[in-house]
């Protein structure tokens, strides 16, 4: 989904989040583990305010294993607790329903204690569009039994999914816009294909894809094209026009730009983490 982000639209984003968040027990902020950061939302934090709050990496399949277990490391360091996912493979429903009960541990003791009947806790996605948020959804809920139904609380026109009997899902997500903050985010984005329009030219893309590859996955770019030792001593524009050459595409370096970016969308160089935590970041 292409959404063109106006200030009308974020305003009228944040008024619906804010509706909702009054009928939750807890977020669930989904960011694209190949992009922990460009994927966030700066104003998340002020959103949703002190709601508690559990961070899931979408799309880990296609992430580097290695940076997605230091993310979570980065996540947790800062008081927020996160996991990693592959919506399209694993069943996550009982992990994500013990996660959170655990994160909500005391708020639930205590509702007890005040005598209140158990119930099951009740949780809102979030996310920047295409991070995944449909598709965790539909994973997360048991179709059969999904629909509640009508319950207080609940803003016309939307509806409680169970997912396990402990945890309920609003249908409808938070959608949150991402902030293209400096070039790099942007490349990034657009990169993953987080943002499918044409505001990044695919030429600047690939470059990016390039540089990026050739610095923390080189293996994988000289596997999947072939390339040479020679070709590494290449520039990144030399290289791309190799490579254009190289897909019979002469000199429309445009077209090869959208292969090689396709290729990266699709985990065709392997599984990539574009922002970078290092081990050492998390002494
Ligand atoms: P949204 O509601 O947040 O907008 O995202 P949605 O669920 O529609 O997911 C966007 C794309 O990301 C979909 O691909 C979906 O299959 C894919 N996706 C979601 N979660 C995961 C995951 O954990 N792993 C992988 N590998 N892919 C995931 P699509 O419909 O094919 O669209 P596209 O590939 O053309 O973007």
């Amino acid at each position: 989904a292409t959404i063109q982000w106006f200030p009308g639209h974020m305003a009228k984003a944040i008024r619906q989040l804010e509706e909702n968040l009054h009928v939750v027990d807890i977020v669930f902020e989904l960011v694209d583990a190949r992009i922990p950061q460009s994927s966030r939302n700066p104003e998340i934090e002020r959103i949703i305010k002190d709601k508690p709050h559990l961070i899931i990496m979408t799309k880990s399949d296609l992430a580097d294993p290695e940076q997605t277990k230091n993310w979570i490391k980065s996540f947790k360091k800062g008081g927020l607790p996160a996991i990693a996912v592959d919506s399209k493979a694993n069943i996550t429903t009982k992990t994500i329903t013990h996660i959170t009960q655990d994160i909500l541990g005391d708020k639930l003791v205590h509702e007890e204690q005040k005598g209140l009947k158990e119930r099951p806790i009740r949780a809102i996605t979030v996310g920047i569009p295409n991070v995944g948020k449909s598709t965790l959804l539909n994973r997360l809920v048991n179709k059969r039994a999904a629909q509640v139904g009508d319950r207080p609380g609940v803003t016309k026109g939307q509806q409680w999914l169970r997912s396990s009997s402990k945890l309920q899902l609003l249908d409808t997500p938070g959608i949150l816009w991402p902030k293209f903050e400096d070039e790099e985010t942007g490349q990034a984005l657009a990169l993953t294909g987080a943002i499918k329009d044409q505001r990044f030219a695919s030429d600047d893309v690939a470059l990016y894809a390039l540089k990026f590859f050739r610095r923390y996955y080189p293996q994988a770019l000289i596997t999947r094209y072939k390339l040479s030792e020679a070709d590494f001593a290449l520039s990144d524009v030399d290289l791309l026009l190799k490579l254009t050459k190289q897909f019979g595409m002469k000199d429309d370096y445009e077209r090869a730009s959208n292969r090689l970016i396709l290729d990266v969308r699709k985990g065709k160089l392997g599984r990539y983490t574009l922002n970078r935590m290092g081990a050492d970041d998390l002494e």
